[in-house]
């Protein structure tokens, strides 16, 4: 099998090219990643020299070399290209509209072109809004309620691939997953982010009263998951992948805090974002049932295995926090911090 898959340079993308190779040693991986802040090779430089693994750099909206690569005779897409921090669509959405949904529909238009066999579009537990706390966690069936620029771009494309599916016979399949973590996240995002702010000494910048809820998968778990969906997924259909770990940012913070030995004085209450979403829960019992999935690594596992690896990885991280994150980090964060 070829399998083209976009935004391989990311923390999702690596960790599933990297599980893939190594599940299927015999299929060929083409990487398409326009490489912006969040991509990063050396994600992947365990595997960069592996014959069945290819890199290729370029815009998952550029229509021309989208083309050129899947007429290589690729099978299935997966997509995980995308702008991807919620924070970052409030300064700047046009970017989060146009990678997430004119680049979603790039790829499918090369998809119809060159009758691959699947295309899976990684979307997300966002695209469904925000649950109350006693309410029933979402299903495949809840209402898109999106209330990010974010959210709204990955809802729009989940929109946008159902069309292309139902109008075109497109063979997509859609995937909603809760939240990851493990290694290689960018360090922008919560768990990785309070452990490298933590490791250095510095706050731990936390929107609010800290007691917004998110249901949390260690990523190898996830990669599993997409790679049933893509040998048995049925087309048409929307997965839920979620392994029903529902944790406040606040517990979390405390277990980093806790594990790494640092003092709770770290912790910094900073002012909300707007239109803060207060919690996230997915039932998963199709995937469970229909596909035989389950989760196999506890909260307390990865959580273990995740600060492990920043620690090993100081080399990483720093170099990652460093440029354009820090630019970012001063502007935003900083600012919040002093609000
Ligand atoms: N991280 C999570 O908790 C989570 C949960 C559910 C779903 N998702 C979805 O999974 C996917 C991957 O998320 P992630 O956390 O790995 O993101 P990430 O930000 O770490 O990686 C995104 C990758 O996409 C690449 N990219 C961005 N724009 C591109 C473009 N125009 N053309 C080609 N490549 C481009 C980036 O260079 C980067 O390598 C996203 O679609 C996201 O919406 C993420």
């Amino acid at each position: 099998m070829k399998v083209l898959v976009t935004g391989g340079a990311g923390f999702i993308g690596s960790n599933f090219i990297r599980y893939i190779i190594k599940k299927h040693p015999t299929y060929k991986i083409i990487n398409l990643d326009k490489l912006t802040y969040a991509g990063n090779l050396e994600n992947l430089a365990d595997v960069e020299q592996n014959k069945s693994y290819r890199f290729v750099k370029g815009d998952i909206c550029d229509q021309k070399l989208v083309d050129q690569v899947v007429e290589e005779g690729i099978d299935a897409i997966v997509n995980f290209a995308a702008e991807s921090h919620v924070d970052r669509s409030l300064y700047d959405p046009k970017t989060f509209m146009q990678t997430n949904v004119l680049g979603t529909q790039t790829l499918m238009e090369s998809g119809l072109k060159h009758r691959i066999k699947k295309y899976i579009q990684i979307s997300t537990d966002e695209v469904y809004g925000s649950l109350k706390e006693g309410d029933d966690p979402f299903t495949e069936k809840s209402s898109i309620l999106s209330n990010s620029p974010y959210s709204a771009s990955k809802a729009s494309a989940d929109l946008l691939v159902r069309a292309y599916q139902k109008t075109f016979d497109l063979p997509a399949v859609i995937t909603r997953c809760c939240n990851n973590y493990g290694p290689h996240q960018f360090p922008e995002k919560l768990i990785p982010l309070f452990i490298t702010n933590a490791m250095e000494d510095k706050s731990l910048p936390i929107y609010g009263d800290g007691l917004y809820i998110r249901d949390w998968i260690y990523v190898e778990d996830h990669c599993r998951a997409i790679d049933l969906i893509l040998h048995k997924g049925k087309v048409g259909e929307i997965y839920n992948i979620s392994s029903n770990v529902e944790k406040t940012n606040l517990e979390i913070t405390r277990m980093i805090l806790a594990y790494l030995k640092k003092p709770s004085s770290l912790i910094k209450h900073v002012k909300d974002r707007p239109a803060h979403d207060r919690r996230y829960a997915l039932k998963a019992e199709k995937i469970r049932k229909d596909l035989g999935w389950e989760p196999e690594v506890s909260f307390e596992q990865g959580i273990s295995l995740t600060i492990d690896w920043y620690i090993k990885n100081k080399g990483w991280w720093e170099k990652v926090k460093s440029g354009e994150y820090l630019e970012y980090y001063q502007k935003h964060y900083i600012k919040r911090e002093n609000s």
